[in-house]
């Protein structure tokens, strides 16, 4: 199987001391961090923008994705990739052009992910899963961390699983959302390769290095 790939989602981290916060959970093995971007709009929550992203940026030379949980993301493209975002994910809800924003993002010279709910179905993505570096199974509904995972996501995991290794084998398959050492196996077992985790690394009463650690031992079981 592949690889168990963690990326800590710094919403969940001490802000205050977040470079220590980085460096701990790079020690523990994390692959890269996950930036929440949300607008109050298109999630019922707002979290950070650009600062962060340079901030991140500065802290480490992991790859950093941003998950862009905002109303008509087209409009933010460049600047994420000026901050320094290595991987960009919008959210198939959120814009009414999918392919031009893929497209938009490639040409920045960015990774181009996209992210669906858990509502919306993987056959959305149909026609554009060749175009895609990453697709990004939202495992709760977006906005807040420390929810609970819906386990019918599993079914869209493996879903999409048997469609990218059709289509698109290169593809990435992330999953986001209520990734705790109890949910994180089966999700892998599914088909997922990267797991965003933000309460069970940085909440992790031993620190983030072993969040990180005990996710992936969690996973390969
Ligand atoms: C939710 C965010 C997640 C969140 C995950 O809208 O996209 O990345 O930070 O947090 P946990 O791991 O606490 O569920
Ligand atoms: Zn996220």
């Amino acid at each position: 199987m592949d690889p168990v790939q963690i990326c800590p989602s710094i919403l969940a981290a001490d802000f205050l001391v977040l470079r220590d916060q980085v460096q701990a959970a790079e020690s523990g093995g994390a692959a890269r961090f996950h930036i929440d971007v949300m607008d109050g709009m298109f999630v019922p929550n707002i979290s950070f923008g650009f600062p962060l992203v340079q901030a991140m940026r500065r802290a480490t030379t992991l790859l950093l994705e941003a998950h862009l949980m905002i109303v008509d993301p087209d409009r933010y493209l460049d600047d994420f990739a000026q901050a320094g975002a290595d991987l960009i994910i919008v959210h198939q809800e959120a814009v009414v052009h999918l392919d031009r924003s893929i497209q938009h993002i490639k040409q920045l010279g960015r990774k181009a992910g996209v992210a669906i709910c858990p509502a919306t179905p993987v056959h959305t993505l149909n026609e554009i899963i060749e175009e895609v570096d990453q697709v990004l199974v939202m495992t709760v509904n977006p906005g807040f961390g420390g929810q609970t995972f819906i386990d019918y996501t599993l079914r869209k995991i493996r879903e999409l699983r048997e469609l990218l290794d059709a289509r698109n084998p290169q593809c990435e398959v992330e999953v986001d959302g209520g990734i705790e050492l109890h949910t994180i196996r089966a999700a892998y077992q599914a088909g997922a390769q990267f797991f965003v985790a933000g309460t069970a690394v940085f909440h992790n009463v031993a620190g983030p290095g072993a969040g990180v650690q005990s996710l992936i031992e969690a996973a390969q079981g």
